[in-house]
């Protein structure tokens, strides 16, 4: 409303001012207040229709750099490595990528935005009321840092010593003074202008007027709110940048694909341990190699490290020192996409996405034919016997197992340790075995 007011009465000010004397002088006063009418009102309608599209463009605007924010933010997050992740819960990327993404675009464009129209308003107010009369726009002016001089100039000390001392009174008297030097400021400025008012008599009524109204325009208290704005949102700007600059903390992987892969993997004095227990070894100087067409089994104690072992084999995880081969080439020499494709794996604690068994039989793969997913699964079923069970029988009444791979696997009804879905895990890895 306030807004409307001051455009309407700087636009009013503008259409007087501009108005050839030839107009003025006309006998008829009707014919002038409706030109003055008509200017206001185009200019109140153009206005509108400016700020509509200022809007429009500036959502549309506001939209798209989130959406590139989250985007780039979520490329980068998928970069990094697994560690990374152990110590970023899931609960808190995804705040990262939603809640600060959006505070940060929201705030920065919006304050932007603010900013640049408060201070075009002021640099134009500011104009105006100079060219009524400088002494006033001066007086005006220097109120503001004044006041805010004064405010500062009171800066509470500990309570904790304040009690110490018993000057909880002293600190009354204080504060106080500050208020009646405040109170003082303002009324010396206030007579000053009154002052200034009576001496200066080229300043007539109808320019005072606009003075005064002209002078709460000044967007001086925009500004500062922008600027507390602007720190608020630093926080949030700080976490989203840190993770946009993140560089992961693995060597990159190489581009070597050769057609055939014999499969020879060896462990070379392999030491490792994990980021969060860096003192603790998980594996101290393995040696150890799997022949290819072999089946190896890892026995050993809870704890002794054999999970670990398959972790480095993925290249979750790189060794602090040694190297695990294969085919006598490091790991990282391999392509990331290719390295995935002949090393699967079956996990102890399988994750599986909420929808069909088929979406996670073929999670990952491009262009998976439903044959291709039957025929894996047909594959587990002579591995596995009891996925014939739960192929067959579960959900009640999808004996057809075609229907079984299209079920939801919330309605599936398992618990989760049940071992079916570990199961489902195993087929998701046979459409990519060699
Ligand atoms: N993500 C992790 N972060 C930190 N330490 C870990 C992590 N995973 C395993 N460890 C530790 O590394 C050591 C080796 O664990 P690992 O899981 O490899 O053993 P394991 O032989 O697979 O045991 P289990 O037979 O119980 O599966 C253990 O001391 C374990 O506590
Ligand atoms: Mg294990």
């Amino acid at each position: 409303m306030g807004y409307w007011t001051h455009g309407t009465v700087l636009i009013w000010k503008v259409s007087v001012t501009s108005l050839p004397c030839k107009y003025l002088k006309n006998e008829c006063r009707l014919v002038q207040t409706g030109f003055v009418f008509g200017i206001n009102c185009s200019f109140v309608s153009l206005s509108s229709m400016f700020g509509g599209m200022h809007g429009g463009m500036f959502m549309c605007s506001l939209s798209r750099l989130n959406k590139r924010i989250r985007h780039m933010l979520f490329q980068n997050l998928m970069k990094q490595e697994m560690s990374f992740f152990e110590e970023n819960k899931p609960g808190s990327l995804t705040s990262r990528l939603i809640s600060d993404t959006d505070k940060m675009g929201r705030s920065v464009a919006m304050n932007v935005n603010v900013l640049l129209r408060s201070l075009v308003k002021t640099c134009g107010m500011l104009f105006f009321m100079l060219r009524l009369s400088w002494q006033l726009t001066l007086l005006t002016c220097i109120e503001m840092p004044l006041l805010a001089f004064i405010q500062n100039s009171y800066n509470n000390i500990s309570q904790v010593t304040v009690l110490c001392f018993k000057a909880e009174h002293q600190e009354q008297q204080r504060y106080e003074q500050t208020l009646n030097r405040k109170l003082q400021i303002l009324r010396r400025i206030y007579s000053a202008i009154h002052l200034l008012i009576r001496r200066v008599n080229h300043i007539h009524s109808g320019s005072l007027f606009a003075f005064t109204k002209l002078c709460p325009s000044l967007y001086s208290q925009h500004l500062v709110y922008i600027y507390g704005d602007m720190l608020n949102t630093v926080g949030s700007a700080v976490k989203v940048f840190q993770l946009l600059d993140r560089k992961p903390q693995m060597r990159e992987a190489g581009d070597l694909a050769p057609e055939k892969v014999e499969g020879r993997l060896t462990f070379e004095k392999v030491t490792f341990s994990y980021h969060s227990r860096p003192n603790e070894k998980a594996l101290k100087s393995v040696t150890l190699e799997l022949s290819p067409g072999k089946l190896t089994a890892l026995v050993g104690p809870t704890g002794g490290g054999k999970t670990s072992c398959v972790c480095l084999l993925q290249r979750f995880y790189e060794p602090q020192e040694g190297e695990v081969l294969l085919d006598e080439e490091p790991l990282h020499h391999y392509q990331h996409q290719y390295l995935h494709k002949k090393v699967a794996m079956v996990s102890q604690d399988p994750v599986l996405f909420s929808g069909s068994v088929r979406y996670n039989i073929e999670y990952g793969l491009k262009d998976c034919t439903l044959e291709r997913v039957k025929e894996a699964a047909r594959k587990a079923n002579s591995m596995f016997e009891k996925w014939k069970y739960f192929i067959i029988k579960v959900p009640e009444g999808a004996l057809e197992w075609h229907d079984a791979v299209h079920t939801p696997l919330p309605q599936m009804n398992f618990p989760p340790e049940s071992p079916r879905l570990q199961e489902v895990h195993q087929n998701r890895n046979l459409p990519v075995l060699p």
